[in-house]
This record gives structure tokens, C-alpha cells and sequence, in this order.
């Protein structure tokens, strides 16, 4: 499975940063084999974003998204206008969204089928807060937010959608997992998706602190098929030496 690194650009960049962060990206890629990339600037930057990234590689997503198509819901963005903005994927039940805006498993459900049905790949964020941890309960909360999140989806949607484990403890921190914290995850997850998608190749990132010192660590794991990047994929540089390590 080739790998994904996306970055996640969350509430930052203006217009001019936007563009600015884009190009610098597509310009350092370089024509070595590379993994799949994608960036997910904030909505206002989508269509700037689009522009700069037409006829290269770099795929654009979005962050979040409703899932009704379109209506009076004031200040949301459907699945099909991402789309004609020429977004390929979509972050989903990011945990910041789950903790700042009321995401549940059943928002992200209704999400994701409404992306999948858009032709929308959705990235699925799941992962266990601090203390969920230290109690023990890791893997459980994982399994609640990937059987609840993903489920009674269409038979095919295996083939697009993908995963990304992000503990909350470790976005944002600097505190990232170890190697063998994530492999642990992403493998138990990888058990979990014949059950709930009827398919097990389905790629699994991971996200929470990755820079270019750790990537590589991480990506050498079995079960790590990429990475979700927030602060270190706002300099083209530090984002560039991700997709190097992969
Ligand atoms: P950081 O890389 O800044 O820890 O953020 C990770 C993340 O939340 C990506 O979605």
C-alpha cells in the first residue's frame, strides 16, 4: 500500500499563506517515488489552494464537512461543494472537533457516509485521551469510535476510505507516540476492519507531534501506512522532510 502523508493545516494561514505554503510544497517535491500527499487548508483557502495545486500531485482536503447536501444550515459546508471546490478527502471526527465543536460517533457516522456517497475519501480520526490511557482503556475507546463511527457503510467504501490514529495526548504536544505505542494501535485496529468494512487493507495513519525526526521511525512500523501532520506541516520544509522519510 503506498503511503499518505496529509497535512492538516487547521485554523491557520491567511490567502497570501496559503498559496505561498502550497506552492513551496509542490515545488520541493522532486520526481523521486514519493508517497501520496495531500494538504487540508481552513475552507477559506480551499479554492486558492485548488488553483496552485491543479496538475500536480498534491491532492487537496478539507478539514470537516455536513452531511446534508445542501439546505438552511447556516455556516456548514456540504459534501458536494467540497467536491466542486475539487477536494478528494475530507478529515472526519478530527478530535479537536470532537472536543471544541461536539462531534460523537454518530456525527462522524452520518459524516462519512455522506462523504463516501459524494465520492469523498474520508479520513476517520479516532484515538484515547491521556487519561483514557492511563486507565487502561485505549483500545476500547478505539474500538467504540471505529465500530460507531464506521458503521452500516456501503460494501466498497474500504477501497477509499482511510484512517488515522491520533491519540490526544500526543497532538500538539510535542509528546509524540512511541513506535511501538502506535504499531500496537494501528494493529489492533487492522483486526478490528474485516468485521466493520470487510477488508483489512485500509490504510492506517498516524498523527500527533510527527516531525521530521520522528516520521521515519514511525513509518518503518508495519501497521503505519502514513502520517496526519498539523504543526510541522505548516513550513513546506519540515512538511517536505516528512514525505522524504516515507
Ligand atoms: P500535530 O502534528 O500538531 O501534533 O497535530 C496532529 C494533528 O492533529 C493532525 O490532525
Amino acid at each position: 500500500m503506498k503511503k499518505l502523508i496529509a497535512g492538516n493545516w487547521k485554523m491557520h494561514t491567511t490567502l497570501a499563506e496559503a498559496r505561498e505554503l502550497a506552492r513551496g510544497i509542490v515545488q520541493g517535491l522532486g520526481e523521486a517515488p514519493r508517497p501520496e500527499v495531500a494538504v487540508a487548508p481552513p475552507y477559506t483557502a480551499l479554492a486558492a489552494v485548488a488553483d496552485v495545486l491543479a496538475g500536480t500531485p498534491v491532492h487537496l482536503a478539507a478539514q470537516d464537512v455536513f452531511w446534508e447536501e445542501k439546505g438552511a444550515f447556516t455556516g456548514a459546508i456540504s459534501p458536494l461543494m467540497l467536491v466542486d471546490v475539487g477536494c478528494r478527502l475530507v478529515i472526519v471526527g478530527h478530535s479537536e472537533r470532537r472536543q471544541h465543536f461536539g462531534e460523537t460517533d454518530a456525527t462522524v457516522n452520518r459524516k462519512v457516509k455522506a462523504a463516501l456517497k459524494a465520492g469523498l475519501a474520508p479520513i476517520v480520526c479516532v484515538g484515547e485521551t491521556l487519561a483514557q490511557r492511563e486507565e487502561g482503556r485505549t483500545l476500547a475507546v478505539v474500538e467504540r469510535q471505529i465500530r460507531e463511527g464506521l458503521a452500516e457503510l456501503p460494501a466498497d467504501a474500504g477501497a477509499r476510505l482511510v484512517i488515522a490514529y491520533e491519540p490526544v495526548w500526543a497532538i500538539g504536544t510535542g509528546r509524540t507516540a512511541t513506535p511501538a505505542q502506535a504499531q500496537e494501535v494501528h494493529a489492533f485496529i487492522r483486526t478490528l476492519l474485516p468485521g466493520v468494512l470487510g477488508t483489512a487493507r485500509v490504510r492506517i495513519l498516524y498523527g500527533g507531534s510527527v516531525t521530521p525526526d520522528n516520521a521515519a521511525a514511525l513509518l518503518a512500523e508495519p501497521d503505519i501506512d502514513g502520517a496526519l501532520v498539523g504543526g510541522a506541516s505548516l513550513m513546506a520544509a519540515s512538511f517536505l522532510a516528512i514525505i522524504a522519510a516515507a
